[in-house]
């Protein structure tokens, strides 16, 4: 089981990264600006045998450009949009999204949810990329297809989802590398999803476990804390007090 010490300790790591790579984007505008300036100045001058290496370097430096604009909006904190969604909504959207890629997989999607409804203050769309990073990982791990269970319950404060596999298991040595910054197992892996993943739920107040037998399969158990009322006591109480003025 991963614990929270640990989860904040990545959290700071990839919040340092990406100030420096922002730090390192900005120091680079300053002699690139000057570079693509006297290049400007110096294309009529090009002689005409030349005029390809020119078009060339301004393509390059025009690369060079873009990537230091993503570098700087990656670390620039985005304004978040958080309102009262129904988790469900955002489970079986995300269900259907990757329904296709499971089924290339053979792999099947068994949903069972205690209730259509559980309402929780939350951005629909990062709340999806968590979903969609865990079973991504999921179908990963289950080379030969089988089934993918994904269980929703409520406790008077919680909505607790789970994600259970039967894939490869996580061995116990790396077990405590799980969620690290850039650790991945896979050769096209980033080892950013579950570090992302976290870093979301953090941001939603919930919590994210993992559980793993080698051999076995995974347990993935996240948590939210919910809306304390339904849409529909929201809006009674509203209607409420509209009439009381
Ligand atoms: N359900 C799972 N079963 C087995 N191993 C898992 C599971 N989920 C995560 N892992 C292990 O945790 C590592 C890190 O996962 P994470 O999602 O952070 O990155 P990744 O999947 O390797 O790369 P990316 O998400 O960028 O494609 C994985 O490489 C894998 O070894
Ligand atoms: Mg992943």
């Amino acid at each position: 089981m991963r614990n929270a010490q640990q989860m904040l300790i990545n959290y700071e790591k990839l919040r340092a990264v990406g100030q420096l790579a922002a730090g390192i984007a900005h120091e680079i505008r300053n002699p690139f600006t000057s570079v693509m300036g006297f290049l400007q100045l110096m294309e009529n001058t090009v002689h005409d045998s030349q005029q390809k290496y020119f078009s060339v370097m301004q393509s390059e430096l025009a690369r060079i450009e873009s990537i230091t604009n993503e570098m700087l909006a990656l670390a620039k904190p985005q304004a978040m949009q958080y309102r009262p969604i129904n988790l469900p909504d955002v489970l079986m959207d995300t269900v259907n999204l990757l329904s296709a890629q499971a089924h290339m997989n053979n792999v099947e999607i068994e949903t069972q949810l205690d209730s259509n409804e559980a309402p929780v203050i939350a951005e629909f769309n990062r709340l999806k990329q968590v979903f969609v990073n865990v079973i991504k990982n999921r179908m990963e791990s289950m080379s030969g297809g089988g089934v993918l269970q994904i269980r929703m319950h409520q406790t008077g404060e919680l909505v607790i989802v789970s994600f259970s596999d039967h894939g490869t298991g996580i061995p116990d040595e790396i077990m405590n590398k799980i969620g690290d910054p850039f650790f991945t197992t896979k050769e096209d892996g980033t080892g950013l999803g579950l570090v992302v993943s976290q870093n979301i739920i953090r941001d939603h107040s919930g919590t994210m476990d993992i559980t793993s037998e080698y051999g076995k399969g995974t347990t993935v158990t996240i948590s939210f804390p919910l809306y304390q009322h339904t849409f529909k006591d929201a809006a009674a109480s509203m209607e409420n007090n509209l009439s009381k003025k």
